[in-house]
């Protein structure tokens, strides 16, 4: 028996895949061009958090105030049972992975023992002046796996610096660089641009102030009115424009004198990108007051639907209370939100369909086709028409005689690519239930005509897209709390 040579062998091999392989070209179609701007890695990760959460803390707890004057005995900041685990823990349960905490409000009251000021937890009763909440806070969310934030007020109605430029900026940078240098990772920085009528002529040094954040601390989003990594919304009741872009034109924007229509809008001409973050209470306070409830239910719904729904992250404030922990009404309330969230996305109806698309971009195999809606992945995976089509459709239609009742209808769009939608329509046999302007990351509708039921085709068409549109997720859900 003579060995086979290597040669024949090699060809015997090339053969059997020619036979197994079919011979069609299995050409990968690369993705289209990106269209500018992007979003930085820190943004992206950002948006896909979806919903955030706030923790107004601090003496006004304790004089049941919203804005302190600076001139409190800090004796008064006692919390009888203060527990940063029981905070993190309700945030878990409601799906928040981001937590950002009040570290200093208008008063200049410390909730860290800073060297900077006699203003603070050292000269409180709480742990006889030894305690640290930022060090508590910061311990009980990475032992949860859940990324911090921190808030440092510029505006201070205690330190006698403020008012004064130099010294003002430099006692602030102080405090930013004991925040950023000794808690560890700080994934989100919150700035306003409020101060005092007795200091018109302050100057926030935000150049400096930014350029000390990026220094310390790396993946971190700076928020304010104006950026860079993420915008205010333009109010505080937590609802985005029904046209919301991400991109905008920061030489346009101001902390602290932005124009709120164009916050809340963004700008699809907009050179920067910039997504919008809705900042609103669970209660009509952002500090915690005996007297205030939780808003219903169907509240913080309607804001879900106005904020993530349309393309932004919610910034959910839950105060503590003088026990120093968040009050059982709220982590109810919190719960049979994150309930309903659950109940009404995680069942959805275009996948007991049959779909197809005008279009797909590289054809059969290409990797862009319609299918793609439906998968997990809503960055990178996304139905793509041909370059060259327009007005583009995607369709869903019920197998055999099964009907669709349904009264949300969710697309997303693969943003790692750009915002690109400008104008949508929504068809349901034929008819159409509703229509839109851009859809971002997340677009929301809940159909103002109501529930759709016996329906047997819906239709998504893009009416108008900066460039090829790329849809990654495609929704019909249900709402029964509505
Ligand atoms: C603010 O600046 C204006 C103009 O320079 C000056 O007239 C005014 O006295 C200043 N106000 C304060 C409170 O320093
Ligand atoms: C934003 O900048 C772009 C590019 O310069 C420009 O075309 C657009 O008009 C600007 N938007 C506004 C509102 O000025
Ligand atoms: C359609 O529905 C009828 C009655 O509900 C049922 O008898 C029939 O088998 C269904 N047809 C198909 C194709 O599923
Ligand atoms: C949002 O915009 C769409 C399309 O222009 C419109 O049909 C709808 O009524 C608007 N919704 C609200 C709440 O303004
Ligand atoms: C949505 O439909 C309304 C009513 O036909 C129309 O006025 C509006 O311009 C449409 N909006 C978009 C974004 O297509």
């Amino acid at each position: 028996m003579t060995k086979p040579s290597y040669t024949s062998l090699s060809c015997l091999v090339i053969t059997l895949l020619q036979l197994i392989i079919p011979s069609q070209e299995a050409q990968i179609t690369p993705p289209p061009l990106p269209i500018l701007p992007l979003p930085n890695y820190a943004q992206l990760k950002w948006q896909q958090r979806e919903l955030i959460m706030f923790l107004h803390f601090g003496v006004n707890t304790f004089t049941d105030s919203e804005w302190g004057t600076g001139d409190e005995n800090p004796s008064i900041f006692n919390p009888t049972n203060l527990d940063a685990n029981q905070w993190v823990d309700t945030a878990v349960q409601a799906g928040v992975s981001l937590v950002i905490l009040t570290a200093k409000h208008h008063d200049g009251f410390c909730l860290w023992p800073s060297k900077y000021t006699d203003h603070s937890v050292i000269r409180s009763r709480w742990k006889n002046g030894q305690g640290d909440v930022v060090l508590e806070f910061v311990n009980a969310a990475k032992a949860r796996g859940v990324d911090v934030g921190l808030y440092l007020s510029p505006w201070d109605r205690h330190d006698k610096s403020y008012g004064l430029n130099k010294e003002y900026n430099e006692h602030y940078l102080a405090q930013l660089q004991e925040l950023l240098n000794k808690y560890g990772d700080v994934k989100e920085i919150w700035f306003d641009g409020a101060k005092g009528s007795n200091a018109p002529n302050m100057t926030y040094y935000f150049d400096d102030w930014f350029a000390m954040v990026n220094e310390l601390q790396s993946a971190i989003n700076i928020f304010s009115d104006a950026g860079p990594g993420v915008r205010w919304v333009g109010n505080e009741h937590g609802f985005a424009g029904n046209t919301s872009w991400s991109t905008i034109n920061r030489t346009l924007l101001s902390i602290g004198g932005s124009n709120a229509d164009y916050l809340n809008s963004g700008d699809p001409k907009g050179t920067d990108w910039l997504p919008p973050e809705c900042d609103v209470s669970i209660r009509p306070g952002w500090f915690w007051h005996k007297s205030q409830e939780p808003k219903s239910l169907s509240e913080l719904l309607e804001i879900y639907y106005n904020s993530i729904g349309r393309n932004c992250v919610l910034l959910l404030n839950v105060p503590p209370n003088t026990q120093g922990l968040i009050t059982n009404s709220d982590v109810q309330r919190l719960r049979e939100f994150r309930s309903a969230i659950d109940t009404i996305f995680s069942t959805n109806l275009a996948k007991e369909c049959s779909i197809k698309a005008s279009s797909q971009r590289g054809g059969k195999n290409g990797g862009f086709g319609p299918e793609n809606v439906l998968d997990d992945d809503h960055l990178w995976t996304y139905w793509a028409p041909k370059d060259d089509k327009e007005d583009n459709w995607i369709e869903f239609k019920t197998k055999s005689n099964k009907s669709l009742r349904f009264n949300v209808v969710r697309i997303q769009e693969a943003i790692g690519l750009g915002q690109r939608v400008k104008s949508h329509e929504i068809y349901v046999d034929g008819k159409r239930i509703a229509n839109g302007t851009t859809i971002g990351y997340k677009k929301l509708h809940r159909l103002e005509k109501g529930v759709v039921s016996n329906a047997k085709s819906v239709k998504i068409k893009i009416i108008g897209s900066k460039g090829t549109h790329l849809i990654s997720s495609i929704g019909l859900h249900f709402d029964p709390f509505w």
